[in-house]
């Protein structure tokens, strides 16, 4: 689906030379992964060796794709690029706004009613700049990535954590924030702490019950959730290419539960099956001619120890199918030992719901395998003992499966087929209402990624366990968590005592791949002309307005808050309700540190307006300051601003007239998000001058005038008795920075550079 192959060639071909450089300069084999990030260095040809886990590197992904909810955003700043089309090719995908609730023709009407406005704006936007755009009901993301976009050997950026899944193809695929997104649609490089490496080693073979989800279930147990963090996971190895190009991008899409940069798989058969499956025989052809550079050196894979900062081995032959949680994924049970883990644990073992499908689980493999154990319901005269749901990834997945019977064979059990979205794997499962926070305690499975407290259905008493489709369909059947199919049997309907068979499927549709209207929608050539509406009534949408710069001439700056602890992005700009208005600045900018504690009161969104004497709200007290052409200052602690990538944590306190940020020490991300919002991000020389910092402190930046790359800055610190301190205070910009500093933010530079 418009993939373009002249771009993949172009690729291709300097993939050799790059690869060819970067092993002479490196004077070893190199693994995939390097070879990879290699071949898209922004500078070109590999010109010196990158240290993993210190340099900081600029890259040229090949492509970016973006989901509805963080791409409003994305493309609201994209359009102050200046530019008549997207630098890369990149796609919207309209998943995370349709909630299931009855069922996907029921579902999907209801969301394109409440979200019309997010899904006209998305595809006004998408054909003005040249962007694909997939509507609602076209499939989730990573799905669709998969089946159209991703190719071995690329790079690609994604606004989604999971942007990982690409890895089954082989690709380097990572999720980042909105703004990383619009800089490479701009044109301009990404950077990325050049990562370590993790290889894990799959010897055996898959059989049976076991599934490549149980891959990745084990690895969870064995990394926990934080073991992949600053690393990209490469797998290899005799179980490694046995295995379908869909079971590996399940493996990459949950390397996201344990932290892990992204994923990869070397290129083999599984994958060129694959890519010819699903229309793309010329990829597959011209991968096959750059084989060897599309996988790791041979003698990476021979001796691992020697390239990997840590290998894991895994036989598959004794892998025995997991069920990871509940609340974590990385609480890591094999089914044979389940029983006994519920009993100690106390969790409820009648099971409400299985549920299957997601961006992680609903390949046609995935799907016809299940369906194989659903239909001995019928031949086994059993009867389901749980609700069971399927969620297609794509419409190309649910036109086929329903072409082959397999829907069919799942009506008979009862079940309820969601809309081709994220639904109940985002939370978007309408399961109690309103009544959900109060919801009964319960135990559901499903072959999702994520079990975290209420991320199903908002319901924090639902324990959640991650299996394999095919398990979580066995477990449905028989209605209990201990079930393990492998050693016991159950009651059918005759009172007969009988054994599912084991699970059977096809890696691919034995009849092709199929589908009416896969829910692309190719841009326009020529968008020029193509206008983007967004009223000005909209509670959900706001066309930006350029930042203008803050200027050198800082005095007279007061304090709007003195964070205490912990300050992160949920902190400064919360998820959750306020998801609804991400594309709507001046009302999202309402939540605006409203989670950070002050520290003179040790309260939450409880701060003084020093125009009034009188406490109120953080964004109540901030807007009085912009109405009165008063700039603030933040003051916070260490590792302020970490978590996620979010670009709002710095938009909303610039929208509000916020110009500076200082702290003990950033996250790193949060703090290149101040610069390029063209915003001070600065860092106390001595932390001991956090605790001069007094309530009705006002700032005057003495040097400003004079901001340079490495010059630390002064500031006079008025007290309300009149005393004065001066502090010096450090950043790291570079002159790059500073002229985004100084145009107001690094879109307006961009601006005026295409002007
Ligand atoms: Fe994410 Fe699941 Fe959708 S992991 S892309 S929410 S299906």
């Amino acid at each position: 689906m418009a993939f373009d192959i002249d771009m993949i060639k172009k690729a291709y071909a300097n993939m050799a030379h790059r690869v060819d450089t970067a092993r002479d300069l490196v004077g070893r084999p190199l693994t995939l992964s390097e070879k990879i990030l290699y071949a898209h260095l922004w500078e070109g040809t590999p010109t010196k060796v990158l240290q993993r886990g210190k340099d900081y590197v600029d890259f040229a992904p090949d492509r970016v794709a973006c989901q509805d909810a963080t791409a409003q955003m994305a493309l609201l700043q994209f359009m102050h690029a200046g530019k008549p089309k997207v630098a890369v090719p990149t796609t919207v995908h309209c998943d995370h706004l349709i909630q299931a609730k009855v069922g996907a023709e029921a579902d999907l009407k209801r969301a394109k009613e409440t979200s019309n406005e997010v899904f006209d704006f998305l595809e006004s936007v998408s054909n003005k700049y040249g962007i694909g755009f997939w509507k609602p009901g076209a499939g989730i993301i990573h799905q669709v990535v998969l089946e159209n976009y991703a190719f071995p050997g690329g790079m690609m950026i994604g606004t989604d954590s999971h942007t990982v899944n690409a890895g089954g193809l082989g690709m380097i695929a990572i999720g980042v924030g909105g703004a990383d997104a619009v800089d490479v649609m701009a044109g301009m490089a990404w950077e990325l702490k050049f990562p370590k490496l993790i290889g894990v080693k799959l010897t055996g073979k898959l059989s049976g019950w076991t599934a490549p989800k149980d891959v990745i279930l084990k690895v969870a147990g064995i990394l926990t959730v934080k073991g992949g963090t600053g690393a990209v996971i490469e797998y290899f190895g005799e179980g490694a290419t046995s295995m379908s190009c869909t079971g590996k991008g399940t493996i990459c899409n949950m390397g996201a539960e344990v932290g892990a940069t992204t994923s990869t798989f070397g290129y083999d058969e599984s994958m060129d099956r694959y890519l010819r499956s699903t229309d793309r025989a010329d990829v597959a052809d011209e991968a096959n001619k750059i084989k060897s550079y599309l996988t790791a050196d041979p003698e990476v894979y021979a001796n691992p120890e020697a390239y990997f900062d840590q290998v894991i081995e895994i036989n598959l032959s004794e892998l025995e199918p997991h069920l990871n949680g509940p609340f974590t994924p990385d609480l890591a049970t094999p089914i044979s030992k389940m029983a006994e883990a519920a009993k100690e644990n106390d969790w409820p073992l009648n099971v409400q719901v299985g549920l299957i499908g997601s961006c992680t689980n609903s390949s046609y493999e995935d799907i016809s395998r299940a369906a194989s154990l659903a239909k001995q319901v019928s031949d086994k005269n059993l009867k389901t003992k749980s609700e069971f749901t399927i969620t297609p990834g794509s419409e190309q997945v649910r036109f086929t499966i329903e072409r082959d019977g397999f829907i069919d064979i799942f009506d008979k059990i009862g079940a309820k087929v969601f809309a081709n979205a994220c639904g109940p794997c985002i939370g978007m499962w309408d399961r109690y209402g309103d009544k959900a926070a109060d919801g009964p305690r319960n135990t559901i499975v499903h072959s999702f990624n994520r079990n975290f407290a209420k991320r199903a259905d908002g319901n924090p008493n639902t324990l959640a366990f991650v299996g394999s489709p095919e398990l979580v369909t066995a477990i449905a059947i028989s209605g209990r968590l201990d079930f393990n199919p492998i050693t016991d049997t159950l009651i059918n309907e005759d009172g007969e005592e009988v054994r599912l068979d084991e699970p059977r499927g096809y890696e691919l549709p034995p009849l092709g791949f199929a589908v009416e209207d896969a829910g692309y929608i190719a841009p326009a050539e020529d968008g020029s002309h193509i206008n983007v509406k967004v009223s000005t009534e909209s509670e959900r949408l706001q066309l930006l307005a350029p930042f203008k710069p803050i200027g050198n001439k800082l005095q007279g700056v007061k304090l709007l808050i003195k964070a205490f602890g912990k300050c992160t992005t949920d902190h400064i700009s919360m998820a959750g309700p306020w998801l609804r208005y991400r594309g709507h600045l001046d009302n999202i900018a309402n939540n605006t540190l409203i989670g950070a504690v002050n520290a003179f009161n040790k309260q939450t969104n409880f701060v003084k307006n020093q125009l009034t004497g009188e406490y109120g709200g953080v964004p109540d007290v901030q807007r009085e300051y912009k109405k009165a052409g008063i700039f603030s200052i933040v003051v916070g602690d260490h590792n302020y601003g970490e978590g996620s990538s979010r670009e709002h944590a710095a938009m909303q306190p610039r929208h509000l007239g916020v110009a500076a940020v200082l702290v003990k020490s950033f996250a790193r991300i949060h703090e290149t998000n101040l610069k390029k919002q063209g915003m001070l991000a600065l860092t106390f020389a001595n932390e001991n001058d956090y605790d001069l910092i007094q309530e009705d402190d006002i700032f005057n930046f003495l040097d400003l005038d004079a901001f340079a790359p490495d010059k630390p800055l002064t500031i006079e610190l008025v007290h309300k008795d009149g005393s004065k301190d001066a502090i010096t205070v450090n950043h790291t910009y570079n002159n790059a920075q500073i002229a985004w500093y100084n145009e107001g933010s690094a879109l307006n530079l961009i601006k005026k550079q295409n002007a």
